[in-house]
């Protein structure tokens, strides 16, 4: 479905962002703008500002931002035309409705369809599971300790002993061949056609962060192989972007999270009163995932098997979770497997002491490395020490490293200085080879930093022409659209430029332009540089300066490309660098 710019603004503009995202956050007025606890990363003070003039938030400690229409995708995790379908509803605006049958509407958007089904298919099993045929699932899951509230609280259902069950529910349903093909619940060969993908197993329903269900795992009840069977990835279902549980996990309001490998253990885990466990989907972490959590958590504690493959997946997961600026804690389950099995076994209380004393990762990795050297063997020790002399110089802080050496120190039998003396040595010769890789976090880190100068100067004067229209006179005399030097920032000031001339500018309108959630949430970013200043006099000056640096980079930047002998053209250019001087003595007002 299309909307019109009209339509967009018009449902955009009756619903008031102080308004709506006092639905989900408790907001507190300071100043013009409304302040809260940023419901897209976890923190203690409120950084997550609602501005009722810019009719924008922006939060100042993760980045996310935008309209209206971007905080209902990004918090309910839904598409544009649900975001705004859902505030037009709010607002009683009446979206225009085009003229499709059920399922020519269906099939303009595959994506909601392909929900649709895999809705339907979660009821048809859930259904299934409290039939007659279902007896035998249902005690497989009673007799594993579920109990009937959890057993809901999960959606758990039962594909039926016949491989063409849900084909011929869904078909009864009007359901194209062509749709459940796409719906990643059918299989197809030449012999058969199309048949289910899951019989006479009992089935995980996969939600997504917003409670819909985007996919299913099926287990074979008993010992049959393969165990589980997953969907296959859909439109809507991506594996590395989701994970089990998190519906319900980021709302548990704990300070971290339990990250495991099973469905079982999710679901064991939640019914005995952890709700901030969630599971990867069947597949290794990944960085995607790593991301996804720090949305909601500065910390995860690693629930993965006790096994030699449980102790592989925490390795890998540890240095993408610290990537993503997690810090990750390993939980020891010995001598049981997994979680589901520990808690049958040991009880809440006995599993809350392992979250309570969980091993800080870098020590666990430590003692990983530690198996693969012979410590009563005098060479072993030594190279044992070297190789964690290595991995403690890693860390930049100098205070880090002494804390991990100290900790080492008093775990391993080392003396302080000896080991200290190691790092040392360690890091004296690493400095000749400074210019190792360096990682994508610190690249991340660093980008902000060398393109601070002049793309900083260019967003702090977007932000002020949004917050002080009035010095759009001076600015627009000075600066064009054009000499913005990212393609984002000359398009949005060609829009900002364009709204002034009409009348008011309308930031808020203006990222409604965007349809993607990221680059909505540049462009809030663009309306919220901070420049810290004391009081109004230094405000003023810090514009006459910015404007003098960009006018001065717009300057520097032609005369580089200028062709000698554009006669013209230079004469322009003495011109402007007349007129950067002029700058100087601008009298701004504010
Ligand atoms: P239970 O044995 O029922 O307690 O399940 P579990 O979660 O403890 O199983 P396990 O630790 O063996 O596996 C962890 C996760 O890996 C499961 O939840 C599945 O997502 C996935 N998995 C396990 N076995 C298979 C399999 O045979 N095929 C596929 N595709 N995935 C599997
Ligand atoms: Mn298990």
């Amino acid at each position: 479905m299309y909307y019109s710019d009209d339509v967009i603004e018009e449902v955009r503009s009756r619903n008031d962002i102080v308004d709506v995202i006092s639905g989900y956050v408790k907001l507190q007025r300071k100043g013009s703008s409304y302040f809260g606890l940023c419901p897209f990363h976890s923190e203690k003070s409120p950084s997550f500002s609602v501005s009722p003039g810019k009719q924008m938030y922006y939060c100042f400690g993760c980045g996310a931002g935008g309209n209206v229409l971007t905080f209902i995708m990004e918090y309910e995790n839904f598409t544009f035309p649900e975001a705004l379908k859902l505030l037009a509803d709010r607002a009683g605006v009446a979206l225009p409705e085009q003229e499709y049958s059920a399922e020519a509407r269906r099939q303009r958007d595959l994506k909601e369809s392909v929900r649709e089904i895999n809705k339907m298919a979660a009821q048809y099993f859930y259904f299934q599971l409290r039939s007659p045929q279902g007896e035998r699932a249902l005690r497989y899951l009673t007799d594993r300790g579920l109990s009937d509230e959890t057993i809901k609280r999960f959606g758990l259902g039962y594909a039926g002993q016949y491989s063409d069950a849900l084909y011929r529910y869904l078909k009864g349903k009007g359901i194209s061949d062509q749709l459940l093909k796409e719906s990643g619940l059918m299989q197809v060969n030449e012999k058969q056609g199309m048949y289910d993908k899951f019989w006479n197993r009992v089935m995980f329903p996969i939600m997504d962060a917003n409670n819909k269900v985007i996919g299913f795992g099926g287990r074979v009840m008993g010992d049959g192989k393969p165990k589980y069977l997953n969907s296959p990835e859909t439109v809507i279902f991506d594996k590395s972007r989701n994970l089990y549980g998190l519906n319900y996990a980021r709302t548990a309001k704990k300070r971290f999270m339990l990250v495991c490998e099973g469905y079982m253990d999710v679901i064991s885990m939640h019914q005995a009163g952890f709700t901030n466990a969630v599971a990867s989907l069947g597949t290794a972490l990944t960085s995607q995932h790593a991301t996804l959590l720090k949305r909601y958590t500065d910390e995860v504690i690693l629930t993965y098997d006790s096994d030699e493959a449980g102790i592989r997946a925490a390795l890998r997961a540890i240095p993408l979770l610290k990537e993503a600026g997690i810090s990750t804690k390993v939980l020891h389950m010995e001598p049981y497997k997994d979680p589901d099995e520990f808690i049958k076994a040991l009880g809440t209380e006995a599993f809350q002491e392992r979250i309570d004393h969980a091993e800080n990762s870098f020590l666990f990795e430590v003692s990983v490395i530690q198996k693969s050297y012979d410590m009563k063997d005098p060479d072993g020790k030594t190279r044992f020490f070297q190789a964690v002399a290595a991995k403690i110089a890693e860390f930049e802080m100098e205070i880090e490293r002494e804390n991990y050496i100290e900790a080492i120190a008093g775990r391993y039998q080392i003396s302080f200085e000896g080991l200290r003396k190691m790092v040392a040595n360690v890091l004296m010769q690493g400095v000749a080879r400074r210019k190792a890789p360096i990682s994508v976090a610190q690249q991340r880190q660093a980008r902000p930093e060398k393109e601070d100068g002049i793309l900083t100067s260019q967003r702090l004067i977007l932000t002020w022409l949004t917050d002080y229209p009035q010095l759009f006179a001076t600015v627009s005399s000075y600066i064009r659209p054009e000499d913005f030097s990212d393609e984002l920032y000359c398009e949005v000031a060609s829009m900002l430029y364009a709204q002034r001339k009409e009348g008011a500018v309308n930031p808020a309108q203006i990222i409604s332009h965007f349809t993607d959630p990221e680059q909505q949430r540049a462009v809030s970013q663009l309306f919220h540089t901070e420049v810290k200043v004391e009081n109004p006099r230094e405000m003023e000056k810090a514009v006459r300066e910015t404007i003098f640096k960009v006018v001065e980079h717009t300057i520097a930047q032609k005369s580089r490309s200028l062709d000698p002998a554009d006669i013209k053209g230079l004469q322009e250019l003495v011109d402007a660098k007349r007129r950067l001087q002029e700058i100087r003595k601008l009298h701004i007002s504010l």
